[in-house]
């Protein structure tokens, strides 16, 4: 890779970040479409900072990851309608000085989802209600599923499924719900800590979906039991390769090679997982 006066910067940013494999993402696409930029993660909890930085710089794109899908549109300049429909942003856009929110997430969920589950009139379980959580619950139950949310912090979840006009369920009765697709959304189970689950194993039972959106490790615990217990598996891999594809496209007005990012991504985690 040839760095230059010309080299564009782009980012992600979270809290933490270590972990995300969005820089090698983003890299890879670059190099193979043979645009001249770099990918870096930046672990920050200063957002202001973040907007400034990216006027300043100027930095051409950022990726937004856990916590701070839902605070970073306080410091952004426009939202693309569907992020503002939303209220969760995943993508940011410097154009010429203004700061663009985006939501890639939602298509991410239903491309991941597409050809695995009918979605129309199917019970679905949300776990968590994030910015992640948000964007996948109106993604689905645009599509005709029957949404019931459940989050460790009721308030915020109840919140959500009002917004939404979901249903709701508090953390602890989540197993009331006779769920035929679950959507996990929360850090439980990311690594470091690979043996947590946030869902009752009762839940898991046969013929049901299961999709945990954390791709770190490729397979998580409630993944490893979901499957053992004949339950259909969708990793999170592929809503991540498709959520930045679409940020791709957005930054750069380039097709995404998507094949070449599911690619590498996949065989970083599957070194991973061999290693832990
Ligand atoms: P983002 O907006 O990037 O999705 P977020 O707003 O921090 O990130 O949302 C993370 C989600 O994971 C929330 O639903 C959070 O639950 P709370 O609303 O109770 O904070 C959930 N979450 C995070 N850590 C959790 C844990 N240890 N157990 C259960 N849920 C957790």
């Amino acid at each position: 890779m040839k760095i230059d006066q010309h080299t564009q910067l782009y980012g992600v940013i979270g809290y933490p970040v270590r972990h995300s494999l969005s820089p090698l993402m983003h890299n890879t696409a670059f190099g193979v479409v043979g645009i001249n930029a770099v990918y870096l993660a930046f672990e920050t909890r200063d957002l202001e900072g973040v907007a400034n930085a990216m006027k300043a710089l100027p930095i051409k794109g950022i990726s937004v990851t856990i916590p701070h899908k839902i605070r970073i549109i306080d410091y952004l300049d426009d939202l693309h309608p569907l992020a503002s429909q939303i209220g969760s942003v995943n993508t940011v856009l410097n154009q010429d000085g203004r700061l663009i929110g985006y939501n890639t997430d939602a298509s991410g969920a239903l491309r991941a989802l597409k050809g695995k589950v009918r979605l129309e009139g199917t019970h679905s379980l949300i776990v968590g209600a994030g910015g992640a959580a948000r964007s996948i619950a109106f993604a689905i139950k645009e599509m005709g599923a029957i949404v019931t949310i459940t989050n460790r912090t009721a308030s915020r979840g109840s919140a959500l499924a009002k917004a939404l006009g979901c249903g709701f369920v508090p953390w602890e009765n989540m197993d009331h719900v006779d769920a035929e697709l679950i959507v996990q959304t929360t850090p439980v189970g990311m690594a470091p800590n690979v043996n947590a689950c946030p869902i009752p194993v009762s839940m898991l039972k046969p013929g049901i979906v299961v999709m945990d959106i954390i791709y770190n490790p490729l397979r998580t615990r409630l993944l490893r039991l979901a499957q053992s217990r004949g339950c259909q598996v969708i990793d999170g891999v592929s809503m991540f390769v498709h959520q930045g594809g679409e940020q791709f496209r957005l930054w750069t007005n380039v097709d995404p090679p998507l094949r070449v990012m599911e690619e590498v991504v996949k065989e970083a985690l599957e070194k991973q997982d061999g290693s832990n």
